[in-house]
């Protein structure tokens, strides 16, 4: 049984050391960019304006790297959510939940837009009413109060 597991893995062994780089596929790339935008809705919606901007640079880093690897996705489509992520960057600085709501409704948009026009209408990314992450607290931590509290 051990040897038959050990035979099994060597190809994947073989593989793993002689192609150079790991690049994840687009659509991983994609899935943690979906998670990223519900984290930051949810820090949005809950004003936890550290998290909110700690969860945009990592869904800003996600698409860019989505761009970077896979070139045959249209650059131009980038544009679409470049303008709602400045928005939602100028929500965050400002603690602005007005703001944030109606720029993260754009970004939205923004990604079915390029869905859209690759032909993936059926990947519709919506705004998201409530957090999957029961093991994760979104609400500002004590320190950020008492930060925002000495102001
Ligand atoms: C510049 C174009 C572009 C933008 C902008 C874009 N996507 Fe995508 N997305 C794609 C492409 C292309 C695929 C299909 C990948 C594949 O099937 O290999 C995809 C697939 C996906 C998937 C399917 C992955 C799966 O396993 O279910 C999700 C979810 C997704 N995107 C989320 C988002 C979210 C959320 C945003 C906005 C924050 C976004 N995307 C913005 C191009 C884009």
């Amino acid at each position: 049984m051990v040897v038959a597991l050990i035979a099994l893995a060597t190809p994947f062994v073989v593989a793993a050391q002689t192609s150079r780089e790991y690049a994840p596929k687009l659509a991983d790339i994609m899935s943690t960019v979906q998670f990223r935008h519900l984290k930051l809705s949810i820090a949005g919606q809950q004003q936890n304006w550290e998290l909110a901007a700690y969860e945009l640079g990592l869904l800003k880093s996600g698409l860019v790297d989505a761009v970077a690897l896979y070139t045959n996705i249209p650059v131009e489509n980038i544009t679409m959510v470049d303008g709602p992520v400045k928005a939602i960057d100028g929500a965050i600085a400002s603690k602005s939940s007005a703001a944030f709501g109606k720029a993260f409704q754009e970004l939205t948009a923004g990604c079915n837009s390029c869905h859209q026009s690759i032909g993936r209408d059926f990947i519709a990314i919506k705004v998201p009413t409530a957090s999957p992450f029961s093991n994760q607290s979104f609400s500002p931590a004590k320190a950020q109060g008492k930060a925002d509290m000495r102001r």
